[in-house]
């Protein structure tokens, strides 16, 4: 049988885009702001596939947590979770005594809720993995794509050393050469970058690539450096538009000739289709 596919709110355009009977799923907030949740079609023995990106995730979260224990108590044969960004995963470590390590409370958290989770590159940095139940897609193949045919000799720039990664494997798909920048955090928006010594560009379009834009910080100093050495017009392209506050338009004035994000979370700045992918690796999961 066919999955129903049930969209938490905000997320129906993401539901659309994967194989199954779409249903519908009642949500509102009660006066006091707690969330009411209802099936509005029956579930037993169905594998029910929620949708639902999990960008600004508190209030995502216990929606989430919500549906998948309804889903079980309503009969549901297996409950699966599409979110294309996972959050919280950066506070990866301990940093200051008494610190929450939200990466792994929230990784747990979800692969309790849901039997299957099916993500898009999450933040793998000192956690060097996820629990068995995420199922990952890999963005790589689709940003190589779009750099091959948008941008004439690239040089891929990734901003720290967690992005080694991601841009190696992009920068070999397209067959583009790639250096890795140092940073040092110096608080949620403060970031200092360092360019190798042997870095060049002669001829060629700097592309930053990272996996999560959020103040827009790291691009945006890396982007004014960029400038200030004279060389063309930077792209950048996230995987995760975050992108808080006025972050876009920050880095735009910065001097960013484009910003091109996937579209895990739905941003003006999506310019690279990673629903086909999610869809497919779904497909696979529910045969
Ligand atoms: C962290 O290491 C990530 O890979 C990104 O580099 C980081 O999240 C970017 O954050 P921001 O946009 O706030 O500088």
């Amino acid at each position: 049988m066919r999955p129903i596919v049930l969209p938490l709110p905000g997320n129906e355009a993401l539901a659309a885009s994967l194989e199954g009977d779409l249903g519908p799923l009642t949500v509102r907030r009660f006066p006091d702001g707690e969330t009411y949740l209802r099936f509005d079609s029956p579930v037993r023995g169905r594998c029910v596939v929620l949708a639902c990106t999990l960008d600004r995730p508190d209030e995502k979260l216990v929606r989430v947590i919500l549906a998948s224990a309804t889903a079980r108590d309503l009969g549901a044969d297996r409950v699966l979770l599409v979110a294309p960004y996972v959050p919280y995963l950066r506070q990866d470590e301990r940093f200051h005594p008494g610190e929450c390590v939200s990466a792994r409370v929230v990784a747990d958290l979800l692969s309790t809720a849901a039997d299957r989770i099916v993500t898009v590159d999450p933040h793998l940095h000192r956690l060097p993995s996820l629990p068995p139940a995420f199922d990952v897609v890999r963005s790589a193949p689709l940003i190589s794509a779009w750099i091959a045919s948008h941008v004439s000799n690239p040089v891929l720039i990734g901003p720290d050393e967690e992005s080694r990664q991601w841009v190696s494997e992009v920068a070999g798909l397209c067959g583009a050469p790639y250096f890795i920048l140092r940073k040092t955090r110096l608080g949620d928006r403060e970031v200092r970058i360092e360019f190798p010594s042997d870095a060049s560009w002669t001829g060629r379009t700097p592309v930053l690539v990272d996996d999560i834009i959020s103040t827009g910080r790291t691009m945006i100093s890396t982007v004014k450096h960029l400038r200030k050495l004279g060389t063309r017009p930077p792209v950048c392209i996230g995987v995760h538009a975050i992108l808080a506050d006025s972050a876009y338009a920050d880095l735009q004035s910065a001097g960013a000739d484009r910003i091109v994000t996937c579209n895990t979370i739905r941003h003006p700045s999506n310019g690279i289709d990673v629903a086909p992918s999610i869809a497919e690796r779904l497909a696979a999961l529910t045969a």
